[in-house]
C-alpha cells in the first residue's frame, strides 16, 4: 500500500526565507515575531530596535533630531541590512511601507499583515509615550488618518491576520503557521502542449 509523504513543516517549505510582520503601531508584531521565531527556530529581528542600537538613540530622540524622513533613511538602511540575513522572523516599524524602496527588500521574503482595529490599536497604545507619532492631542484620529493613508499598502502583504480582540499569542502564531503554506504554493505552471 502506498503511503503519503509526510506533510513538510512550515519551516521546510519557507527555506530559509524571511517573515516580515508589517502592521500599525501597537499590532503586535514584536510579540508575535518572538513568539514566531522561537516555532520556526529562526533568528528574530526588530527594525526599530536595531534603529536605535546603531545610533543609541530612542525613537523620540531620532524624531526629534532628524524629523521623521531622518528616521525613514535609517529603518530603510537597517532594512536592506537585516535582509542579507536568512532564517529571520523580522517586527518592522508600522511605517516601513511608505517608502517604495522598501518593497523590494521585503518582497525577498513573505510579508505578513496583523491587522488590528483601529480601536484596539488605541487600547493598547493609549499610554504610550515611545511613539512620537501619537503624541498627538487626539490619539484616536491620528492612528485613524495614519490607518486610512497606509491600509492599502499593509494589503499588499503576502498575507494577511485579522487579529479579533482576545486572542491569544499562541493562537495568532499557530494561524500564521497553517498560513504560510498557502502563501508558499507555487505558481500555476503553463499547460504542456504535445506538439
Ligand atoms: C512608526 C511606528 C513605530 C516606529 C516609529 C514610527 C510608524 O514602530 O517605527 O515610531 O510610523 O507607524 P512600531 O510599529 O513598532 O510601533
Amino acid at each position: 500500500m502506498s503511503q503519503n509523504p509526510p506533510a513538510k513543516r512550515p519551516v521546510d517549505q519557507l527555506q530559509g526565507m524571511n517573515l516580515y510582520l508589517i502592521g500599525m503601531m501597537g499590532c503586535g508584531k514584536t510579540t508575535t515575531g518572538q513568539r514566531l521565531a522561537q516555532a520556526l527556530n529562526y533568528r528574530f529581528l526588530d527594525t526599530d530596535a536595531v534603529v536605535t542600537q546603531v545610533t543609541h538613540q530612542s525613537i523620540t530622540e531620532i524624531f526629534d533630531q532628524m524629523g521623521e524622513a531622518g528616521f525613514r533613511d535609517l529603518e530603510s538602511r537597517v532594512l536592506s541590512q537585516v535582509s542579507a540575513y536568512q532564517r529571520s522572523v523580522v517586527a518592522t516599524g508600522g511605517g516601513i511601507v511608505l517608502r517604495r524602496e522598501n518593497w523590494g527588500y521585503l518582497r525577498q521574503g513573505l510579508i505578513l499583515w496583523l491587522d488590528v482595529p483601529v480601536e484596539q490599536l488605541y487600547q493598547r497604545l493609549q499610554q504610550d509615550t515611545t511613539r512620537p507619532l501619537l503624541q498627538d492631542p487626539d490619539p484616536l484620529g491620528k492612528l485613524k488618518t495614519l490607518l486610512g493613508k497606509r491600509r492599502s499598502l499593509y494589503a499588499a502583504a503576502d498575507l494577511r491576520l485579522e487579529i479579533q480582540s482576545g486572542m491569544a499569542p499562541e493562537t495568532i502564531v499557530n494561524q500564521i503557521l497553517m498560513m504560510i503554506p498557502t502563501a508558499l504554493k507555487a505558481p500555476p505552471q503553463p499547460p504542456e502542449y504535445s506538439n
